[in-house]
C-alpha cells in the first residue's frame, strides 16, 4: 500500500525555490500543494510551471493543508515566518541561515519546543558523500588529533548578483562573504571538527557596492583545542573551489567543495567509487545541484513521520549563526569572542 503523501507549501519561489521543488518532486512521499510569494506574478508563474496552487496570502499557506512549510525568502523573514509557521502547527524547513541574531535563533528554537513540530534548517553539504566520508575518517581516530583545521572560499559573485537585490543587506542578508555563502564551509568544518571556542576576525567591504562584508578572515580555536583559519570572500575572480583541510597530528586530509581530493596518511584507501554530484557554486550560486536538497529532505520527512531523528537540527543551524555572528563581533570591537 502506497503511504499518504506529505503536502508541502512553499513560502517565497527565486531561486532556491526550484530546487526544493525539484527534490520533493523526486520523493514519491511527498506533494509540493501551494506557493505564496509576496510577487504576485512570480508565484503564478511558478504556479503554473509546477502545477500546483497560488496562495495569496501568508494566512491562506498557513490556512491549508500543508503539513509542511519550506521557508526559500530572503534570510531576514526567516525567523518571523518560521515562528508564524510553528505557531500554527506546520513543520518547518528553512533554508540557510536560520536566522541572523542569536536572539531570533532562541526565539525560534522556542517556537519549535512549545509547537512540538519539527524545525529543519537546509545545509545540504553534510549529505554529501565525500563529506560523510570525511567524517567517517576524523572519527575513526585515524588521523589522530586534529591539530590545524582551516576553510578557504575564494568565491566570486558578479556585480549584478548584488545589484538591486536583498543580497549584500544588512537587514536581509544579515552578513555576506560569511553569513550567506561561508555558512556552508562554516557548518560543515564544525560538522567535522566540532564546536568553535574562541574567534579572532576582521571582516571588511573590499570590492563590491553592499552594506555587508565581501571578505573576511578569522582565526579560530576549537573546544577540542585545534586551530585553524576561516577565510571567505566572495570578490576573487575567477573564483576557486572551497577547500577544508584538516591537518592531525599522523595525517591530513585535504576536501574541495565536497569532495576528498587528498587523504596523506600511509596505506590509506578513501575507497571511493562514485562522484557526488555537483554541490558547487564557486562562480555561480546556481551552478548546484538538488541533490544535496533531496538527501536532507529524505531525513526531514521521516522526522516528520515520526520515523527518524532529525539529522541536522536548528540548535546545530544557531551554532553556526553563532560563529558566524562572534566573527563579525570580534571584527567590530577589535578583540577575542568566546562561544559559550
Ligand atoms: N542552500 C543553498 O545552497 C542556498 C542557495 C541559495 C540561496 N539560499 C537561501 O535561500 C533563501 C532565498 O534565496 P534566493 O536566492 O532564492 O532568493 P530570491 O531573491 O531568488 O528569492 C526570494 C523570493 O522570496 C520572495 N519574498 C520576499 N519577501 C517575501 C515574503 N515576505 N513572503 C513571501 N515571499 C517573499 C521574493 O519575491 C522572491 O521571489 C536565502 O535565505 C538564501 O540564503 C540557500
Amino acid at each position: 500500500m502506497s503511504r499518504c503523501k506529505i503536502k508541502i507549501g512553499i513560502i517565497g519561489c527565486g531561486m532556491i525555490a526550484e530546487f526544493h521543488i525539484s527534490a520533493l518532486s523526486a520523493l514519491d512521499d511527498a506533494e509540493v500543494i501551494g506557493v505564496f510569494d509576496t510577487s504576485a506574478e512570480r508565484s503564478r508563474a511558478f504556479a503554473q510551471k509546477h502545477g500546483i496552487e497560488v496562495y495569496e496570502t501568508m494566512d491562506a499557506l498557513l490556512a491549508s493543508a500543508a503539513e509542511v512549510v519550506a521557508i526559500c525568502t530572503p534570510s531576514g523573514l526567516h525567523a518571523s515566518l518560521a515562528i508564524a509557521a510553528l505557531h500554527a502547527g506546520k513543520n518547518v524547513v528553512v533554508e540557510k541561515p536560520v536566522a541572523l541574531t542569536n536572539e531570533d535563533c532562541e526565539r525560534i528554537l522556542e517556537a519549535e519546543k512549545t509547537s512540538g513540530k519539527v524545525c529543519a534548517v537546509v545545509s545540504q553539504l553534510r549529505y554529501a558523500d565525500g563529506i560523510r566520508q570525511a567524517k567517517e575518517i576524523l572519527d575513526s581516530g585515524a588521523l589522530g588529533k586534529p591539530v590545524l583545521c582551516d576553510l578557504y572560499m575564494k568565491y566570486y559573485r558578479e556585480k549584478k548578483y548584488y545589484e538591486g537585490s536583498w543580497r549584500g543587506t544588512f537587514a536581509m542578508d544579515g552578513g555576506g562573504a560569511l553569513m550567506n555563502q561561508g555558512i556552508h564551509g562554516i557548518d560543515v568544518l564544525r560538522y567535522l571538527v566540532g564546536d568553535v571556542k574562541i574567534v579572532n576576525g576582521k571582516v571588511r567591504t573590499l570590492v563590491h557596492d553592499i552594506e555587508v562584508e565581501d571578505t573576511a578572515v578569522a582565526s579560530v580555536q576549537f573546544v577540542n583545542g585545534a586551530l585553524g583559519v576561516i577565510e571567505g570572500t566572495t570578490s576573487v575572480r575567477p573564483g576557486y573551489p572551497r577547500r577544508i583541510e584538516i591537518h592531525c597530528e599522523k595525517g591530513s586530509m585535504l576536501i574541495e567543495e565536497t569532495e576528498i581530493v587528498s587523504v596523506d596518511l600511509p596505506d590509506f584507501d578513501p575507497n571511493k567509487e562514485e562522484k557526488d554530484p555537483d554541490f558547487a557554486g564557486f562562480k555561480d550560486p546556481a551552478a548546484i545541484s538538488a541533490e544535496g536538497h533531496l538527501r536532507q529532505y529524505k531525513n526531514i520527512l521521516a522526522a516528520v513521520r515520526g520515523e527518524a531523528e532529525l539529522f541536522y537540527t536548528a540548535k546545530e543551524a544557531s551554532e553556526t549563526v553563532k560563529t558566524i555572528l562572534a566573527i563579525y563581533e570580534s571584527s567590530k570591537t577589535d578583540r577575542d569572542i568566546h562561544l559559550n
